[in-house]
């Protein structure tokens, strides 16, 4: 009997932990539950004898690879597989797949819910401002921009983006406004929330070259990763900029510093939760398991992210 390790150091709600389970024991295989770990060697110990794995930010590193002898695929119940060892898995023959849109509504409300407090002064009880009216630049046009673009407009938001590898005429179909240059998008609006990935070519790559052509009163937003923040260039904007102001969903590495000196224009939630609701765990977790029972059953890729 096939073994389906579903392995959750961040659990996911139990509503999708019972859809899972019943997808993968219609299928006839077996679902094994490692969630709240503390250590990467219960990760290890876990996958020895697993088939398949779905995980969420949980590191499928080279170690917990090569410690699976049956493993064939890895689906990462989410969009970013920057915590996925895609060599080792290649060289090991393992498919690796994510779950691309399942949960790009909860990361798209989180943007907002952290926009809309910080501009009412954290609901301290002083005034505020209002969001309508205001510039919006969405880095990155994904399943995540979209759904942002989307809020922005409901709020009566001037919506900007860029995207380097989306058409133009497909972003402008959304009632959005496609940039030519991330200077040009980082220069014009007030809001900027980013949705690129962490890979070789964005990590460190916003920095004070960026954030210093923000507009007055700029704000940041990061549901993406950490990684792709030049915290150097972070803490220097917001030491030149008293106007600047940087909302993350996980907390960068310098975290206790910045909020030492910049108390009140940093935000950081405690642990990363843009994916945090039901819906989105129940999207992805389904989408997960389904996707491990049609490539053990049907043989289908489809959306395998190490071609
Ligand atoms: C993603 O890449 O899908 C999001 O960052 C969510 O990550 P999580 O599943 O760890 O909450």
């Amino acid at each position: 009997m096939k073994k389906v390790l579903v392995a959750t150091e961040k659990p996911f709600a139990a509503e999708a932990v019972s859809a899972i389970r019943e997808i993968i024991e219609k299928a006839g295989y077996q679902l094994e539950l490692l969630e709240n770990y503390t250590e990467p060697s219960q990760l290890i110990e876990a996958a020895k004898d697993a088939d398949a794995m779905i995980i969420r930010s949980d590191k499928a590193t080279r170690e917990v690879i090569e410690a699976a002898p049956k493993l064939k695929i890895i689906v990462r119940a989410g969009a970013g597989y920057d915590n996925i060892d895609l060599a080792a898995a290649t060289e090991k023959g393992i498919v690796a797949m994510n779950t691309p849109g399942q949960n790009s509504n909860a990361v798209a409300e989180l943007a907002f819910g952290l926009m809309e407090m910080a501009a009412r002064g954290y609901y301290s009880g002083k005034g505020g401002t209002e969001l309508r009216g205001k510039t919006i630049g969405i880095h990155a046009y994904g399943n995540v921009g979209k759904y942002v673009a989307s809020i922005a407009k409901g709020y009566g938001m001037e919506v900007y983006a860029y995207d380097p590898f989306v058409k133009k005429e497909d972003i402008e179909k959304d009632g959005v406004t496609a940039l030519d240059s991330v200077e040009e998008l980082y220069s014009k609006c007030k809001y900027v929330s980013l949705h690129i990935p962490a890979n070789d070519k964005t990590k460190k790559s916003i920095g004070w070259n960026l954030l210093s052509k923000m507009p007055k009163n700029a704000v940041l937003i990061n549901t993406a990763r950490k990684e792709v923040i030049d915290e150097q260039g972070l803490t220097e904007t917001l030491e030149k900029r008293p106007d600047f102001t940087y909302l993350s969903d996980v907390a960068p590495d310098s975290a206790s510093d910045l909020k030492t000196k910049y108390e009140a224009r940093c935000f950081f939630t405690p642990k990363k939760m843009g994916a945090q609701t039901a819906e989105a765990n129940i999207n992805a977790g389904i989408a997960a398991a389904k996707q491990i029972v049609n490539f053990f059953e049907k043989g289908d890729k489809t959306f395998q992210v190490n071609k």
